[in-house]
């Protein structure tokens, strides 16, 4: 399940439905689809497209999407820090940036245009968000250094970073707290994880 932080404010959600009323304003829908028992994550791309099939359908529906494709990252993907180093700066799209998350994790950082303060999402198995194009963002992996995700796209180039310049990203912390804060609630920022480059 995903988590929130605001780090300006000191504050985490991780209600799902808290989660999903925080990021509604912002134009983000947040999701969650079962993956337990419903796919094995290290399915091939076919497989797991056509387990979603229903859900992936309704999204193209709505979001105007064309095509879907799963992105499968390990840590031994040659060249990952160049690639993650691509999308570690804030960017934005021409086009939505919607992730469905089968295995592994990720953090996204989302910077308000209406001077809100900088939160971090942090998505996991389950987790299905969009950033809505045009929004400032960055995205870092955990410490797994992994990610198993289906990507649906209007146009692929649509994907592009386009970056503003700002080196705002430097100031947060690629920090996922990662499931131990689901099992102990309450973590100390010690037992956090952090990605290091
Ligand atoms: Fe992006």
């Amino acid at each position: 399940m995903a988590l929130l932080r605001i780090p300006s404010e000191d504050r985490v959600i991780d209600d799902v439905d808290a989660i999903r009323s925080f990021l509604l304003p912002h134009g983000i829908h947040y999701d969650r689809w079962a993956v337990a028992g419903r796919i094995d994550r290290d399915a091939s791309q076919e497989e797991i497209l056509a387990a979603y099939e229903p859900e992936v359908t309704a999204l193209k529906e709505r979001g105007g999407y064309i095509t879907a494709d799963v992105v499968n990252v390990t840590p031994d993907v040659p060249n990952l820090q160049e690639m993650l180093d691509k999308f570690n700066q804030e960017h934005r799209h021409a086009e939505d940036e919607v992730r469905f998350i089968v295995k592994g994790s990720g953090i996204f950082y989302i910077n308000p245009e209406n001077g809100d303060p900088v939160y971090s999402i942090e998505v996991q198995e389950g987790d299905l968000i969009n950033v809505p194009a045009g929004t400032k963002h960055w995205f870092d992996l955990c410490a797994d250094r992994s990610i198993r995700a289906i990507r649906l796209f209007k146009e692929k180039a649509g994907w592009t970073p386009l970056y503003t310049g700002d080196g705002i990203a430097s100031s947060y912390q690629p920090l996922c707290f990662g499931p131990n804060y689901l099992a102990g609630k309450g973590i100390h920022i010690e037992q956090a994880v952090t990605l290091t480059a």
